[in-house]
């Protein structure tokens, strides 16, 4: 685990630039960002009016899966490769309305802070201070906006193969619980949605639980 933000940065820029062009040749992956999708749409009523971000996006297997629901997409993240990838499947699948943006939020806030819809999976746990960045979220919503995170739940590091690049081992939902209450989240629930199964080394299967926690902006 790597504690410094700088180090972590610049790592995980390159690894995730380097892991871009196959992202999605692990199906694992691709089955987790369905289930986050259904779970958003069981969530939160999505409206073809809407604005999101999502941030983290990666290749886009998210906001993909989502985009015939809103208007537009901004879809973030500080993989310019990663956001490549994501341009390129968009136009394979004829989808026209997300936008890539290489920002990261954790040193600039963002030009645009109107969105009806924030959500971010799989990224928290690659963020060292993650209440600053969870307001952050908040700053970009409008006033009864929605916000969405997926993660991990907390483990023993066993999860990553190699942990340079991550800043926390999972993460505790009560404490995002704790913090979208204190930045005055309504209607905060969290549930689990999904295990990952991986194989460890001796074999055996062992399965890591994946949590949604949502809430609205108040007014
Ligand atoms: C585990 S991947 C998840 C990608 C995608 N959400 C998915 O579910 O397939 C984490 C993503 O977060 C991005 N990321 C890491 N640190 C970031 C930061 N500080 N700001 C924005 N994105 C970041 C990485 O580039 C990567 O695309």
């Amino acid at each position: 685990m790597t504690s410094d933000p700088e180090l972590l940065s610049a790592d995980n820029v390159k690894r995730f630039d380097d892991a871009a062009a196959d992202w999605e040749e692990k199906p694992q992956r691709v089955a987790l960002a369905r289930k986050v999708a259904e779970a958003i749409q069981r969530a939160i009523p999505l409206a073809s009016t809407m604005q999101v971000l999502e941030y983290g996006c990666g290749t886009g297997l998210v906001s993909r899966a989502l985009s015939p629901h809103f208007a537009t997409i901004l879809a973030v993240d500080t993989s310019p490769q990663m956001l490549e990838v994501l341009r390129q499947k968009a136009r394979d699948e004829k989808i026209g309305n997300i936008e890539t943006l290489a920002h990261d939020l954790t040193r600039q806030p963002l030009p645009n802070n109107n969105f009806d819809l924030v959500m971010s999976s799989m990224t928290l746990h690659h963020i060292p201070d993650v209440e600053a960045l969870l307001t952050q979220f908040f700053a970009a919503l409008k006033p009864g906006g929605y916000l969405t995170v997926a993660d991990l739940l907390t483990e023993d590091g066993s999860f990553h193969d190699d942990n340079s690049g991550v800043a926390h081992y999972g993460i505790n939902p009560e404490e995002i619980r704790a913090i979208l209450a204190k930045n005055g989240g309504l209607d905060i629930a969290v549930q689990e949605i999904h295990t990952i199964e991986k194989q460890q080394g001796n074999g055996a299967k062992r399965g890591y639980p994946v949590f949604l926690a949502w809430c609205r902006k108040g007014k």
